[in-house]
Formats: C-alpha cells, sequence, structure tokens
C-alpha cells in the first residue's frame, strides 16, 4: 500500500465520498452515518441519485469504446466500491487478457475490489492517493501490470471533484507519462449548466459534502476540458455524461460533464 496523506484506521464518524455512492447505486458498503447524508444529499439535490446512476452507465459506454479502439489496458482511478459491471467484467467480456489496475485511496473501496478479483492474473487494485500520481505509477499494482509504453484507457471517473487544487498538476503528471494512443476518460461534477435550478443544486450538493471526509469540488466546463490538456478531444466533445458519445441516451442531464481526449 502506497503511503498517503489518510489515516490508516476507518473514520466512521464522518460520511465518506466513496460509501454515499456507494448507497445511492444501491450497495450494502456503507453505514448509518453515509445513508443519513445520502438523505442530506437527495434533499439537496434530488438528481444525485439519477446522476450516479448514468456516471455508471458513461462508465460502461466508455470502456467499451476504448475496447473497440484496440485499447488493451485500463488505469482506474478513484475506482470504488465494486458495484455492478466494474470496468474488469465489462473489459473481459470482450477480452480476458485486458489488463485492469483499479486505484482508490479508500480502504473498503480497496478490501472489496480485492475480494471481487481473487484469483484474476490480470487485474489488480492498489490503495494510493491519486494526487500523487508517481506513488500510483510506481505501485507494484500498477508497474508490475501496466506496459506504459502500450496504450492505457485512464479512467477518472467521478472522482476529480473530490480532489480541489490538485487534480490539474496530477493529471497532467499522468498525461505525461502515457503513451501515444492512450486515452483519458473523466467525468465531472459541474455547475457550469444552462439549467440555473439544476447549477444551484449541484452547489448544495457541494454544501453538503463541506463537513464531510470528501469535500466537492465542481469545475466549469473549461475547466473540465483543461483536464484533458493536448489531448485531441473525442466524440462530441465535452458533454453531458447522458448525451456521450450519443445525444438523447438519457431522458435528462445529470450535470456531469464527460471529457474524453486521445494522446497524440
Ligand atoms: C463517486 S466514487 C466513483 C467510483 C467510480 N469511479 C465510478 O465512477 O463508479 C469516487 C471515488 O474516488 C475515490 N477518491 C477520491 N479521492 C481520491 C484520491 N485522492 N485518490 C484516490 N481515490 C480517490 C473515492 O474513495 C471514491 O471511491
Amino acid at each position: 500500500m502506497a503511503d498517503g496523506p489518510w489515516p490508516d484506521e476507518l473514520d466512521l464518524s464522518r460520511p465518506n465520498g466513496a460509501r454515499v455512492y456507494d448507497h445511492l447505486l444501491g450497495g450494502a458498503h456503507n453505514f448509518q452515518v453515509d445513508r443519513d447524508h445520502a438523505r442530506r444529499l437527495l434533499a439537496a439535490n434530488p438528481e444525485q441519485q439519477f446522476g450516479a446512476q448514468a456516471n455508471r452507465a458513461f462508465l460502461r459506454r466508455v470502456v467499451e469504446w476504448c475496447l473497440e479502439r484496440g485499447v488493451r489496458q485500463f488505469l482506474d482511478l478513484g475506482s470504488g466500491i465494486p458495484t455492478v459491471g466494474n470496468v474488469h467484467e465489462i473489459a473481459h467480456a470482450h477480452d480476458p487478457a485486458v489488463r485492469v489496475a483499479y486505484v482508490d485511496c479508500d480502504p473498503i473501496a480497496v478490501a472489496h475490489s480485492a475480494e471481487v478479483i481473487e484469483g484474476l492474473t490480470t487485474v489488480t487494485v492498489t490503495r494510493a492517493d491519486l494526487t500523487r500520481p508517481d506513488d500510483v505509477l510506481g505501485a507494484d499494482g500498477i508497474a508490475g501490470l501496466l506496459d506504459l509504453d502500450e496504450p492505457v484507457a485512464l479512467l477518472a471517473i467521478a472522482c476529480l471533484h473530490f480532489t480541489g487544487g490538485d487534480a490539474e498538476r496530477s493529471i497532467a503528471v499522468f498525461r505525461e507519462r502515457l503513451a501515444p494512443g492512450s486515452v483519458l476518460a473523466i467525468s465531472h461534477g459541474s455547475d457550469d449548466v444552462d439549467d440555473a435550478d439544476h447549477a444551484a443544486r449541484m452547489r448544495a450538493v457541494v454544501e453538503s459534502f463541506r463537513d464531510t471526509a470528501s469535500p466537492v469540488t465542481l469545475r466549469s466546463r473549461a475547466e473540465i476540458r483543461g483536464l484533458l490538456g493536448d489531448f485531441a478531444l473525442a466524440g462530441p466533445g465535452i458533454v453531458d455524461i447522458t448525451d456521450w458519445p450519443t445525444a438523447g441516451l438519457a431522458p435528462r442531464p445529470a450535470a456531469t460533464w464527460a471529457a474524453v481526449g486521445v494522446k497524440g
């Protein structure tokens, strides 16, 4: 396990983003403090449960899109508590040789991921902080599994809004270290949306997370585009996750931007 800025013991006194999200998706790996927070969150923004489901649907589509492009390695940052349709399950339905490295800082996410991948030689899980890219890339589970001379799909799905100002610097390091043909796929919450009421609800979500273990930072659409650096924008551009790669997949937007880029 990489050395990180987190306490080694589980903090059950405050809600945490991984477990609240698990509860929103109908999972069982959460505690009363997380379920209570989810209730407050849904009071602030009733769309949040739909947003979580839309995010998982986007994850599936973007993984399939990468596989169709021939990408055979995935580095899933902030991979979360396993739920239905994890990256390796989607990938291995296409090709069991696809390599998948999961990374999360949350001990529950890592422990349950380790159970789910037990016995698989092409999948690892590492506890590390994605804002420390050198730690991530140097960890055994990543350095020993992925070949950075070949294209990698770097997934940062619904996690960078938990990283404050560190995301830009960190993602730039990952971009630099990836081989040409690699993909960077991001989904990120935002209040930079046309619907003023939805924007206000997203700000209420930030407020609800303020004193939790997982404070939230929303980014503008331009800031999220900036996370792709000089990668060529793929698909329809920076669009709501419900519209990537095709408009109208879901009945309404999720106030979460999809940004997918390819390294030239
Ligand atoms: C909302 S969940 C998203 C899970 C998954 N990517 C998905 O889209 O279904 C966000 C995850 O990011 C993780 N996370 C937040 N900050 C992180 C950091 N600095 N390093 C690693 N993981 C982080 C949390 O522990 C949590 O599991």
